[in-house]
């Protein structure tokens, strides 16, 4: 069985390092930035400047993992001129390879991506950017049609050059079938089930650090609350004068008979 390869989010220095010492494989630095960093309803408001802000973050961090920015929404669907110049503009803030959302109707933008030697990652399912728009937030791939579609939209990217796919939110046995299918190329599943060639979640959703939204998150730890405790311990210990501890790092005599400028007439005694 081939290693799996796992991608969580990253959007600051602090977390990538840590991610990337922690041997994850990929670091996306998502537009669900939108979300968790910014505390936007959707991706819809983020903008390439907090997108290259977020990648060179990221990028600093970087030792092994690989960086992969998202394209946010509005800056690769009016034309493929802008398109490239974006990408271009997250490659030059760090990113190692960008992604963006869409099926076949994408591949023309990906192919030309690709042209400029700009590495692309796909992603199909479901696609936050249009979701609140049209598809509302449910499993891609239950209809006979939209199996099919899924199908189609994955070959077209893999022919596109697309170097992976994100299958967010897909029937696990349709995720199955395309992981099979695009045999040249892996995909990365979140809410897709086991058979996708490696995971993603948000790192946020897996830390417990914001409110769930999805049952297929895995909580690997409670940090609200890790976070919450440690705040509130840190209110009372300066309140109540436990936080800092006084360390006599100053000579008295160093101190006595100095004069204070705004203060003429008192002095240390
Ligand atoms: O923006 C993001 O975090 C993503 C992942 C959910 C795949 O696109």
């Amino acid at each position: 069985m081939k290693e799996k390869i796992t991608m969580l989010t990253s959007y600051d220095y602090t977390t990538a390092r840590l991610c990337d010492g922690a041997g994850i494989d990929v670091l996306l630095v998502g537009d669900s930035a939108g979300m968790v960093m910014m505390g936007y309803q959707s991706t819809i408001p983020v903008t390439m400047d907090q997108m290259c802000l977020f990648t060179s973050a990221v990028s600093r961090a970087r030792r092994d993992a690989l960086v992969v920015a998202d394209l946010p929404f509005m800056s690769y669907q009016a034309s493929i001129t802008d398109a490239i110049a974006n990408s271009g503009r997250l490659i030059k803030a760090g990113a190692d390879a960008v992604k963006l959302e869409g099926g076949s109707e994408m591949a023309d933008t990906i192919s030309s991506i690709v042209g400029v030697g700009i590495p692309v990652m796909g992603h199909i399912g479901l696609q936050p950017q249009t979701t609140t728009l049209s598809q509302g937030y449910r499993v891609q791939g239950r209809t006979k049609e939209s199996a099919a579609r899924l199908i189609r939209d994955a070959r077209s990217l893999e022919q596109a050059g697309a170097f992976c796919i994100v299958l967010e939110m897909v029937s696990h046995d349709v995720a199955e079938v395309i992981t099979r299918d695009v045999a040249n190329i892996p995909t990365i599943g979140i809410g897709s089930g086991p058979g996708c060639s490696g995971q993603v979640l948000v790192i946020q959703d897996m830390l417990g650090m914001y409110e769930l939204q999805f049952s297929f998150v895995k909580r690997y730890r409670n940090l609200s609350k890790e976070i919450g405790d440690a705040v509130r311990e840190y209110v009372c210990d300066v309140k109540e004068s436990r936080f800092p501890a006084r360390s006599a790092d100053t000579p008295k005599e160093f101190l006595k008979g100095i004069e204070f400028e705004d203060r003429k007439g008192s002095s240390v005694s």
